[in-house]
């Protein structure tokens, strides 16, 4: 028998979240067999835009979608929550600060963790997608003090999977052979997208680190980090508006690896707590990891060699990050 996971998403109906939850009864979440069902969370103020999505979700016949449940109440639509997407949350308006950005995310994600301490499952596996992600996964975290510091977790994938896409463009091969290219810290412009421990399979089948084939450090120290840190910007500049469909693309890689596991030899970035880490990196933040998963449990993945100048990428993004936690918590 095939039991449904229950997973909760909030914003469903805007942007990202729209498309996610057709992805999620699609299957790209948790495979083809696993059934679903789907407690969607919404303002008031979108209740409208959130019954329409459940219409179409409906229409859509999926026989993964055991149930819809739409809610206005955290209360309600995280009730015995497996999984939930948090993907809600408050744009930055004009003229707002980025302190003032923080605040009011604080607020949002300070009841939504209350919410998940009191009525999610305490094994509930939490990827804060709404930004500022790293800080809001933290805030939630520090307010469901019952539910443990490792099911916390923000999106850094998109990052990773641009990252993947410049390089399969540079290199002309296909993006499923090129392993182990991973964004460290913050989901920001401080992020660090790096390729020191990636490698492609050549031509012959053989496995080739990324900084030999590409054979320009020049470029993978600058123009491609750049690229990478500011694709966000990139979209909105030709789009008009925010990158949807590969956000929601890359939440659904996220919580698959964490769910199904990672494959073999293969590493992913995850901004985890970074409490115990072996890479110097202060405790007490959500910061991007090399991960793998296995049992639904991530582990960061220890003893990579980190050069000088990768240090020092560590630790702008960490800098960005303990300054965030301060400005959020100053509530
Ligand atoms: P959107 O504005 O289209 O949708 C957000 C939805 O969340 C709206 O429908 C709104 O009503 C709802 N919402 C706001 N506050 C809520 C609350 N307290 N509870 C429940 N629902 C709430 O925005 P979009 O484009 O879908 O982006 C969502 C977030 O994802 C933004 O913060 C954006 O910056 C972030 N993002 C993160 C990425 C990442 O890689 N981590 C990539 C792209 C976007």
């Amino acid at each position: 028998e095939n039991k449904p996971i229950r997973v909760a998403v909030t914003g469903a109906a805007g942007q990202i979240g729209s498309v996610l939850c057709f992805f999620i009864a699609q299957g790209r979440m948790f495979g083809p067999y696993q059934k679903v069902i789907l407690q969607l969370l919404e303002l008031p103020a979108a209740e409208g835009p959130l019954k329409g999505l459940c219409l179409e979700l409906q229409d859509g016949a999926y026989p993964l979608l055991a149930e819809i449940r739409p809610s206005t109440n955290a209360e309600e639509a995280f009730k015995d929550a497996d999984v939930a997407v948090l993907v809600g949350a408050k744009p930055r308006g004009p003229g707002m600060e980025r302190k003032d950005l923080l605040n009011e995310n604080a607020k949002i994600f300070k009841v939504q963790g209350e919410a998940l301490d009191k009525v999610a499952k305490k094994t509930v596996k939490v990827c804060v997608v709404g930004n500022p992600a790293n800080t809001n996964a933290l805030i939630a975290s520090h307010y469901a003090p019952s539910i443990p510091k490792k099911n916390f977790s923000a999106l850094t994938r998109l990052d990773q999977n641009r990252a993947l896409s410049q390089l399969s463009d540079k290199l002309k091969t296909r993006v499923e052979d090129i392993k182990n290219v991973v964004i460290w810290g913050n989901h920001s412009l401080t992020q660090y997208p790096d390729v020191n421990h990636g490698e492609v399979i050549g031509a012959d089948g053989k496995r080739i680190k990324i900084r030999q084939a590409v054979n320009d450090d020049n470029y993978l120290n600058d123009a491609f980090i750049s690229r990478v840190q500011k694709r966000g910007g990139e979209i909105i500049s030709v789009m008009k508006k925010s990158s949807a469909a590969s956000a929601a693309s890359a939440a659904c890689d996220h919580v698959h690896d964490w769910w199904v596991g990672t494959k073999p030899g293969e590493f992913v970035s995850m901004a985890v707590i970074s409490d115990n880490n072996k890479y110097g990196v202060a405790n007490g933040i959500i910061y991007s990891f090399p991960v793998v998963c296995k049992n639904g449990e991530w582990q960061v993945v220890n003893g990579l060699n980190i050069d000088e100048f990768s240090k020092k990428k560590f630790k702008a993004t960490e800098d960005e990050l303990l300054e965030e936690r301060k400005m959020a918590l100053n509530i």
